[in-house]
């Protein structure tokens, strides 16, 4: 299993959004099988501050913190399969939510540009399944785990059923179904509860578009992930393929012993003495952990 960061303190040209932002790193939603690709990509556009991380494990599920202090901080990253026992279908499971549908067509850039109405639409249902869903057990139970500790939810599903549960501090490093932004000004976001269509303008009479990181464009929220994770007292990641980066890459900025737990019926990948995998799913899984904390 590979994991890589990609990115770099300051880019070298073009980059005067970002840093008048304020942003430090600037980190770009790719997928696993892209990195041949890209490996020779950032040499020949001479990034600085590039960072290539490899992680070996074995399995195998262990009690691993035995003394737990009130009021640490957990970090929680979830990823579609949390939502899965809801009824939302994740992305790469067989009946996922992408048959049909190549990811670029209606996850990029160039699939907005080239067909915009299916985007539009497939955007329409993923929204429109979220009023017939609920949170499930694992939602709920990560909500109890505020009584006793400092929890930071990082999540890839842009999905709302976390903030839904009553978790409240929920950081959505994809983006949000329920809001739309401005094509003219990407800080210009919107709620946004219906069908979202052509036509449908900001106030700037330009075209709205879903509030999602689609691949190959920036993850505004990393650099505060990132933070965050590295503040991390215990780690717990549910219901992810740690396909996609830079979100699965944040598993390396959890400090050395940091205890982490990965909740996953098909963990991608495999446990060390600090790294405890629970091959279960999410309901089952995070009321033994959650129980395990609470004590
Ligand atoms: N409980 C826990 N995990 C489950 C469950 C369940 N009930 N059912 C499936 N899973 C696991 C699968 O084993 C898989 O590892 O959920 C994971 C889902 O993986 P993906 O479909 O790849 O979803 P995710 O990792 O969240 O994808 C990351 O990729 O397409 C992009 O931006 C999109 O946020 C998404 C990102």
């Amino acid at each position: 299993m590979s994991i890589l960061v990609v990115f770099w303190n300051r880019m070298k040209k073009n980059c005067t959004s970002a840093s008048s932002a304020g942003l430090s790193r600037i980190a770009f939603l790719i997928q696993n099988s892209i990195l041949d690709t890209l490996l020779p990509l950032v040499e020949a556009l001479e990034l600085t501050n590039f960072k290539l991380k490899i992680s070996n494990a074995q399995r195998g599920y262990n009690k691993i913190t035995n003394h737990i202090n009130p009021m640490q901080n957990i970090v929680v990253l979830t990823g579609a399969g949390i939502s899965a026992e809801s009824g939302i279908n994740t992305f790469r499971d067989a009946n996922g939510l992408w048959e049909g549908h190549d990811v670029m067509e209606v996850a990029s850039p160039q699939g907005w540009r080239n067909n915009p109405e299916l985007v539009l639409d497939f955007y329409n249902k993923r929204r429109s399944q979220l009023h017939t869903v609920t949170p499930n057990k694992a939602h709920l139970d990560l909500v109890a785990l505020e009584d006793k500790f400092n929890v930071s939810i990082i999540t890839q599903n842009v999905d709302d059923l976390h903030e839904r549960a009553g978790s409240n501090n929920v950081i959505h490093l994809h983006g949000e179904l329920l809001k739309v932004r401005s094509q003219f000004d990407e800080q210009l976001v919107l709620d946004w509860k219906h069908d979202l269509i052509l036509g449908d303008h900001c106030e700037h009479n330009s075209q709205l578009r879903p509030h999602i990181v689609w691949f190959g464009e920036a993850v505004p929220m990393m650099d505060l992930a990132i933070e965050i994770t590295e503040q991390a007292d215990i780690l717990m990641i549910i219901g992810t393929s740690m396909q996609v980066y830079p979100a699965a890459g944040l598993l390396q900025y959890a400090r050395h012993q940091t205890p982490v737990y990965f909740i996953d019926p098909n963990p991608a990948i495999s446990p060390t003495e600090h790294l405890s995998i629970l091959s279960e799913k999410a309901t089952t899984g995070v009321a033994k952990v959650v129980e395990e904390l609470l004590g």
